[in-house]
């Protein structure tokens, strides 16, 4: 496995890639669990080359505090890489990716002033931007993200389409554990009572026949509560357990009141 800092290196390594050989692209923030595996292992089996970035953008974070606290595990996530037979991890650095000091960024006027977008106004500024930077460096074939970030995956789809890039972006279900907890490199600052309670989110939000039930059971529950709402076929929620703010959806059709 090659792990690679500079964007100069990655542009040559891009460029020895054999012409007719697939690449696939996981983006990634670290801190990685078996939701990140799954998309690592569908790349890898679709694709002859898999690239793996790991890089914690501070343009997409609102909350400095948020940022500060985000898990960083580089030692373990490359380990865990290594075994699954990635190819090339690059760690991009903040003084190239952001040479420009942020000074151009893509924003998206629709659906990313929505939900996330309203609850953390630069948020999707940030993930376009660094998404866009990632993609015209490694020019993959196609690039994978999970539906537990659903509006994140809506917004990449439709930047992809009005820039006319060439790649493919593949949505993947979000993992779970058996409890229905959709896994969150976030849960590492939860305590076991803490993720105790995380895990009634999901169970919530398949039992409720509305989003004003959802809402209440919520809070009934003790979470704390930023929106919970129904957009593009699905339920979708935010929600903070002891200051760590966890969001999830499902499809409509799994809600109670779609399916009597
Ligand atoms: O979903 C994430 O982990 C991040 O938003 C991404 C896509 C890696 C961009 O920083």
């Amino acid at each position: 496995m090659d792990i690679i800092e500079g964007v100069e290196e990655v542009k040559l390594m891009r460029q020895a890639v054999v012409e007719a050989d697939r690449v696939g692209f996981v983006p990634t923030m670290g801190c990685l669990h078996a939701g990140h595996e799954a998309l690592i292992k569908r790349s890898i089996d679709q694709n002859d080359v898999t690239i793996v970035t790991i890089y914690v953008n501070p343009a997409q974070f609102d909350d400095p505090g948020d940022l500060r606290l985000y898990p960083g595990i580089l030692q373990d996530d490359l380990a865990l890489l290594r075994g699954l037979g990635v190819d090339i991890v690059w760690l991009p650095q903040s003084s190239e990716l952001y040479a420009d000091d942020y000074a151009y960024r893509v924003t998206e006027t629709h659906v990313g002033k929505q939900l996330e977008g309203l609850c953390r106004p630069e948020h999707f500024d940030g993930v376009l931007s660094v998404v866009l930077k990632l993609l015209l460096v490694l020019r993959p074939h196609r690039v994978y993200f999970g539906e537990k970030d659903y509006q994140q995956l809506l917004l990449v789809k439709g930047m992809v389409r009005a820039f006319f890039l060439d790649v493919e972006v593949i949505g993947c279900p979000t993992v779970r554990t058996a409890e229905g907890l959709a896994l969150s490199s976030r849960h590492a600052r939860l305590s076991a009572e803490q993720l105790f309670l995380a895990r009634r989110l999901h169970e919530i939000l398949v039992r409720s026949a509305s989003c004003d039930e959802a809402r209440g059971d919520l809070l009934t529950a003790g979470f704390e509560v930023e929106y919970v709402s129904d957009q593009w076929g699905r339920r979708l929620a935010a929600v903070s357990v002891a200051g760590v703010r966890l969001i999830d959806n499902i499809k409509l059709t799994s809600c109670i009141n779609e399916t009597v």
